[in-house]
């Protein structure tokens, strides 16, 4: 409805005042009205973490987190698994339709151009020591790109931006490759236009044609899909905020990149492997949990901020899971993953706290089954979502409603007091 409205009266003043409702969301900037006096600042929202805050309008991703719904640009994200290829999607959630056959073909061709990256920035890869996360080296290596292509700064130019963001989706693969592959002191593999986006980088070892195995690929392939856009989380609100200064596209990234590698965020899913690793046998899953009743722990891979309902792209991926064992054998920690979540869905902490299994939860066993040690996790999760930060990007640099990101806050320090000289503030501190 149009209309609506919201009245609410100051008690300090007995003074009303109305203001609209949009999509039942009223605007922070409508409560800077209300005031106690002419020189009072006015009324100011306080939500540290955005949990009942909208940031932006989008049109790109919809989440229902009480019923467990996601879809990009209104497609279920079932059936996208289902039915299409990664950079299907990934034009999807760019332009906000389905491509044509034609249109397809021209965008995997498209980005697959881009796949190559400078020798150089081979080079800076080899600058980094042997062990070095490949998460640090991915985001150092995707925030250099910028020096490689300073015309990426005309942000507000859409054709630039879409050169950068096609760029920028095809290096994501082989960056990530060879951040991994540095870390395991493997050669660095040219990506091969011919075959599909990432996958015989990631694997290939010396066979001059590496073909992958389809079940693997194509789990690879759904996997991305469930990862690739999730709306206004942590790294997309990051890359908003950073993108909102008109920061270059690689920069942008770079810092969603780093938001990304948190263990509350993507880097869970490293974590979660870590943690099963720790349980080590089912039968020392009670008291882990125990562990996690006390506030000890925390169940990696285990609740969400918006999901307060199973998480439909953790049933996905446990569809995926049995899959790929077909192929590389069962990874036992699927069992205790399993064993896990059935103690925890029926454990009363968990139930009063809606905390099902996320995105996370199963996908480190798919990775590592797959032959991807942990610290690479999140790497593979980090070239999808760029995806979606891109596309949250461009659709942020064209929106009317766009300004700086720069949140208020609520001073706590100490009132306005004189300077004190170094010599002073010595005989203070000794109580002099
Ligand atoms: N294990 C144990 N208790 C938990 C967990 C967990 N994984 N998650 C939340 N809780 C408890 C929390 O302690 C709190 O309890 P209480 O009300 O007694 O204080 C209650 O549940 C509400 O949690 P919250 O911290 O207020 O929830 P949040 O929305 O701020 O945090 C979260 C969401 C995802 C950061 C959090 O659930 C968490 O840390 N999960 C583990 C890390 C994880 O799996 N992250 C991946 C998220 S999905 C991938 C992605 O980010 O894209």
């Amino acid at each position: 409805m149009d209309n609506e409205t919201l009245t609410i009266t100051d008690n300090r003043t007995q003074k009303s005042y109305t203001v609209p409702i949009f999509r039942g969301t009223v605007r922070a900037m409508d409560l800077r009205q209300i005031k106690t006096s002419p020189d009072d600042f006015g009324l100011m929202t306080y939500d540290p973490a955005f949990m009942n805050t909208a940031s932006c309008h989008s049109a790109i991703t919809y989440l229902d987190g009480d019923k467990g719904i996601l879809r990009y640009r209104g497609y279920p994200i079932e059936q996208l698994a289902e039915h299409c290829t990664f950079l299907e999607v990934a034009y999807l959630l760019l332009n906000g339709e389905l491509p044509t056959q034609d249109e397809l073909d021209a965008w995997n061709a498209r980005v697959m151009r881009h796949t190559m990256i400078h020798e150089n920035v081979k080079k800076f890869m080899d600058g980094f020591h042997h062990d070095a996360h490949p998460m640090g080296i991915l985001l150092s290596t995707v925030a250099a790109l910028s020096t490689f292509y300073p015309a990426a700064r005309n942000v507000h130019d859409p054709k630039v931006r879409m050169s950068q963001i096609v760029r920028l989706i095809g290096k994501m693969p082989t960056l990530a490759a060879y951040a991994y592959r540095h870390r395991l002191g493997r050669p660095y593999v040219y990506p091969d236009p011919e075959l599909c986006y990432p996958m015989n980088m990631l694997w290939k070892k010396t066979e001059p044609k590496y073909v992958a195995n389809p079940v693997l690929s194509r789990a690879l392939e759904v996997l991305f899909i469930l990862h690739a856009d999730h709306e206004q989380n942590c790294s997309t609100s990051v890359m908003r905020a950073v993108g909102s200064s008109d920061a270059d596209p690689y920069a942008t990234t770079a810092a969603a990149i780093s938001a990304l590698w948190g263990p509350l965020h993507g880097g869970a899913n490293e974590e979660v492997l870590r943690m099963l690793d720790e349980i080590g046998s089912k039968d020392r899953i009670p008291a882990f949990i125990e562990h996690v009743k006390d506030g000890k722990h925390k169940l990696m891979g285990f609740g969400h901020r918006v999901y307060k309902n199973y998480d439909p792209r953790a049933r996905i991926i446990k569809q995926v899971a049995e899959e790929v064992f077909e192929v590389t054998g069962r990874n036992p920690k699927i069992d205790i993953a399993l064993e896990l979540e059935k103690i925890a869905l029926n454990d009363d902490y968990f139930v009063k706290r809606k905390l099902y299994p996320n995105v996370d939860f199963y996908s480190g066993i798919i990775y590592q089954a797959m032959g991807f040690s942990p610290d690479q996790f999140t790497v593979l999760f980090g070239i999808p979502r760029t995806v979606g930060w891109l596309a949250q990007w461009n659709e942020l640099m064209s929106d009317p409603d766009k300004k700086i990101a720069r949140p208020r806050q609520i001073y706590t320090g100490e009132e306005a007091r004189d300077f004190v000289p170094r010599t002073l503030r010595d005989r203070e501190l000794v109580g002099v």
